[in-house]
C-alpha cells in the first residue's frame, strides 16, 4: 500500500537530469548580497543591458491596442520575413522566409529540433567541454549524447575527423555545434565549420548548429551553417546579441522538409510564441545601433580580463574569440573548480561558474567567466581576484 502511495509521488526517470550548478552560484551570491555583501556577477550568461528601446517601444504599443491572441504556429509572418532579411544583411545569403520557425528562446528550439530528427535511443555528438542543456535535454528524450573531446590542437572547436572516429565506434546520428560556444567562446572559422559540416553530412549525420552567440564575434566573423548547407538545422535567439533574454524568444531556420513536422511539433507542445516577445523581436532589428554599443563594451571588457587576469595569475584560457565568456585554467591553483568558485565568492565575492557544469571531464579545472558586465566591474573583479590569489 505504501509502495503504490510512494509511486504516485516518484518522478519519472527521464527527468533524473542534473541541475545546472550556475543555479547555485546564483543561489549563494543572492545570500552573501542579502547580508549586504556587494557581488560581482560573472556567473550567469546574460547581458547586463536592456533589450533595444525600439523593441520595448513595439511591445508597449501592442499592449496599448488590446487583445495580445495567439498567433501561427510557425510565428508571425511579418517577423518571419524580417529574420530572413536578417540573412540577406548578415551573411549575404537569400533564405526563403519558409523555412523561418519562431521559437520561444533557442531553448525550445533545441526540444523541437530533437523531437524532429532524432528517434529515442540516437546517438547525438556534442563539444566537450560545451552548454549542459544540450546533453540534458537530449537525456531527458531519450536520446544518448556523446561527448567528444576537444583539444588546443583543434582550438578546442569539432572537427570531422574526432566525429567521423566516433561515428566508426557506434553509429551517431546527428551532432550539435556551437560557434562562438560556451562556455569557451571560441569560434570554428568559415573553413573549419564547412569541412565539419561536409564530413558529417555526407555520413548521413544531421547537423544542428547553435548560433546563439552570432553577431558577438570578436577574433573573426562568425559563419552561419545555413550557408554551407540546407540541410543542417540553424538554432538562434535574441537573448543575446538583442539582450531579450528573459522575453524568451529565438528562432530556427528549418531544412524545407522538416517545416511541417515541427509545426505539427509546435502546435500541440505550445500553440504559439508569446505574441508580445514576437512583436518587440520585429521591432529589435531596427535596434542595431544600440546593440553594437552593447558589444563595444564587451570588447573593452573582454580587452580588461585578456590583459588584466595574466598579471593575477590566471595566464592560461581558451582562445576569447566571441559570446561574452572567457574559459580559465586554474590548474595552478586548484583542482576542484566548485571548491575554487565557492571560496572565490565567499572571500573575493566575485561569482563565477566552476568548469564542472560545463565538462564532467575536465571541468574541474576550469572556471567560466560572463563579461556582460560593465567595464568598471570587470576592472573591479580582477583586481579582487589578484588580492584574493595571493593570500
Ligand atoms: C550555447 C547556448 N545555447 C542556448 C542557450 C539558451 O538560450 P535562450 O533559450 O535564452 O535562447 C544558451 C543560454 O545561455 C546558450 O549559452
Amino acid at each position: 500500500m505504501l509502495d503504490t502511495a510512494k509511486r504516485l509521488l516518484m518522478p519519472s526517470i527521464r527527468s533524473n537530469v542534473p541541475p545546472f550548478i550556475v543555479m547555485d552560484v546564483m543561489a549563494a551570491a543572492a545570500r552573501i548580497e542579502a547580508d549586504g555583501g556587494h557581488v560581482i556577477h560573472m556567473e550567469v550568461g546574460q547581458p547586463a543591458a536592456p533589450a533595444p528601446a525600439c523593441a520595448v517601444a513595439a511591445a508597449q504599443g501592442a499592449l496599448r491596442r488590446g487583445r495580445i491572441g495567439y498567433t501561427a504556429s510557425l510565428g508571425v509572418a511579418s517577423l518571419r520575413q524580417r529574420i530572413a532579411r536578417h540573412y540577406a544583411e548578415t551573411y549575404d545569403l537569400a533564405l526563403d522566409p519558409a523555412r523561418v520557425v519562431v521559437t520561444t528562446g533557442s531553448s525550445s528550439g533545441f526540444i523541437l529540433a530533437f523531437l524532429a530528427l532524432f528517434e529515442p535511443g540516437d546517438r547525438v555528438a556534442l563539444a566537450n567541454p560545451g552548454y549542459p542543456p544540450y546533453r540534458h535535454v537530449l537525456t531527458a528524450l531519450g536520446c544518448e549524447p556523446v561527448l567528444l573531446e576537444t583539444s588546443a590542437q583543434t582550438r578546442w572547436a569539432l572537427t570531422g575527423e574526432n566525429l567521423l572516429a566516433a561515428h566508426r565506434r557506434a553509429p551517431i546520428a546527428g551532432v550539435v555545434i556551437a560557434s562562438p560556444a560556451n562556455p569557451t567562446g571560441t569560434m570554428m572559422d568559415a573553413e573549419a565549420l564547412s569541412r565539419l559540416i561536409a564530413i558529417a553530412e555526407g555520413e548521413g549525420i544531421r547537423v544542428i548548429s547553435d548560433e546563439i552567440y552570432h553577431g558577438l564575434d570578436y577574433a573573426f566573423a562568425a559563419q552561419t551553417a545555413a550557408a554551407v548547407s540546407d540541410s543542417a538545422l540553424v538554432i538562434n535567439s535574441f537573448s543575446k546579441y538583442f539582450c531579450m533574454t528573459g522575453w524568451r524568444i529565438g528562432w530556427m531556420v528549418v531544412p524545407e522538409p522538416l517545416v511541417r513536422a515541427i509545426d505539427r511539433l509546435h502546435g500541440n507542445l505550445a500553440i504559439s510564441v508569446p505574441t508580445l516577445s514576437q512583436v518587440a523581436a520585429e521591432a529589435a532589428f531596427d535596434g542595431r545601433v544600440e546593440m553594437e554599443g552593447v558589444k563595444h563594451g564587451y570588447e573593452e571588457n573582454r580587452r580588461i580580463l585578456t590583459e588584466g587576469l595574466p598579471k593575477v595569475g590566471l595566464d592560461k584560457f581558451l582562445p576569447v574569440d566571441g559570446a561574452f565568456y572567457l574559459y580559465a585554467d586554474i590548474s595552478r591553483f586548484s583542482d576542484d573548480s566548485l571548491d575554487f568558485a565557492r571560496r572565490m565568492l565567499e572571500q573575493a565575492y566575485v561569482a563565477a561558474t566552476p568548469g564542472i557544469d560545463f565538462d564532467p571531464m575536465h571541468g574541474r579545472n576550469f572556471i567560466r567567466f560572463c563579461y556582460a558586465g560593465s567595464a568598471h566591474e570587470m576592472r573591479e573583479a580582477v583586481q579582487r581576484i589578484g588580492n584574493w590569489l595571493a593570500r
